[in-house]
């Protein structure tokens, strides 16, 4: 599963990461946690390299990226890892213009070129894993918080990929939206899903860890 071995990281002079290693382990849920601006987000990105490391190397095998790579190649091995990766952000970024079947369809039709009906087929098992599937022709202007969550969730497991990473799910809902949200993490955890999710809830993140990452 993803690794993280020596990385570092910086920012404008400001170093967020050190020498860090990190596992992910197969059918396990690791929580990081970690005050504003520790560096959460940021873990998570390099965990599926949208964000490129200054030194030590991610891995998820047999892809491996050292620091230092040229530019190309280090693009093609990122893409080819992100592709084996999903991610859920704390605002859901739903395609408005798509509705619910679309908005789980669209990385299956255009990425992977998978045929119509057997996407759609694809969709609606991961809207029904998430209790969405009745809503599968609405539009994301019309789904509560909680619900256009699940729907991003049920759009990141589309493509199957071996890991989940989610960015403070639950930050941005309120309670009763925030308890259907967490139901279904808890829900893809015990299916022995790989989760890595973020969030800044003690209660939450002890709760649903198999492991636990704390960043100071
Ligand atoms: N693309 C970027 N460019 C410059 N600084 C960034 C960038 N992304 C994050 N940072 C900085 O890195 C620090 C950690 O950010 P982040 O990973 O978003 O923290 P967290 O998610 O824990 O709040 C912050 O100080 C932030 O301003
Ligand atoms: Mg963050």
């Amino acid at each position: 599963m993803i690794q993280l071995r020596g990385v570092s990281k910086s920012y404008g002079g400001r170093v967020l990461f050190a020498g860090f290693d990190l596992d992910l382990v197969p059918g396990k849920t690791t929580v990081i946690m970690g005050k504003s601006g520790s560096g959460k987000s940021t873990l998570l990105r390099l965990c599926n390299q949208l964000e490129r490391h200054d030194q030590g190397s991610v891995s998820l095998a047999p892809i491996d990226i050292p620091a230092g790579l040229p530019h190309g190649e280090w693009q093609r091995r990122a893409t080819a890892l992100r592709r084996r990766t999903g991610m859920v952000f704390q605002g859901y970024q739903l395609f408005p213009h798509l509705n619910v079947l679309d908005n789980v369809t669209l990385a299956l039709r255009v990425v992977q070129k998978v045929e119509p009906l057997v996407a759609a087929a694809k969709a609606v098992a991961m809207l029904e894993l998430v209790g969405m599937a009745k809503a599968v022709d609405r539009f994301p202007a019309r789904l509560s918080g909680g619900e256009a969550q699940r729907v991003a969730i049920a759009r990141a497991l589309a493509t199957e990929p071996e890991v989940l990473l989610l960015d403070e799910p639950t930050s941005a809902l309120d309670p009763a939206s925030t308890a259907s949200v967490v139901a279904v993490i808890a829900d893809l955890r015990q299916r022995g899903f790989t989760l890595a999710m973020v969030t800044h809830d003690p209660e939450l993140g002890r709760s649903l860890a198999d492991h636990l990452v704390e960043l100071a």
